[in-house]
């Protein structure tokens, strides 16, 4: 794989990692019950440390950071679709990161890349706990 197929790699994380992070920083102000609004604000904290470990990933291999994200979806304005949504961006997260450790051949990345998917799954049991806690 070559440095510039790892910096698209890399990219479309790090802009998937934006727009977890700006979600969850909405939602955490949206959701009114205490636990699961603090839960998400500390998360969207991790999700901008994610950011910066793949932007230097990305900028050490000659390449810059995109910030051209999607229209972002929410979950809506009810606290079991945020967490809905939340667990589905986690869970597309996991998957993503998953198959890239096992193709990407920079060790580099592949370290980062491992540190980042112990994260997400800590961060979809976290969610599912809270929407578990809603039935
Ligand atoms: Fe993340
Ligand atoms: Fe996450």
């Amino acid at each position: 794989m070559d440095k510039e197929e790892i910096i698209k790699i890399l990219n479309v994380n790090f802009v998937r990692e934006l727009e977890a992070s700006m979600i969850y920083v909405r939602n955490s102000f949206i959701m009114e019950p205490c636990d699961p609004s603090r839960v998400t604000e500390a998360i969207s904290v991790d999700e901008m440390r994610h950011m910066w470990w793949l932007a230097e990933l990305i900028v050490n291999r000659g390449g810059k950071p995109t910030m051209e994200h999607k229209e972002l979806d929410f979950g809506g304005d009810d606290l079991k679709g945020q967490l809905e949504r939340q667990i589905e961006l986690e869970t597309e997260g996991i998957n993503l990161y998953t198959k890239q450790i096992a193709e990407i051949d920079d060790e580099e990345v592949v370290g980062v890349l491992k540190h980042i998917l112990d994260e997400e799954k800590r961060h979809r049991k976290e969610f599912r706990i809270r929407l578990e806690a809603l039935k």
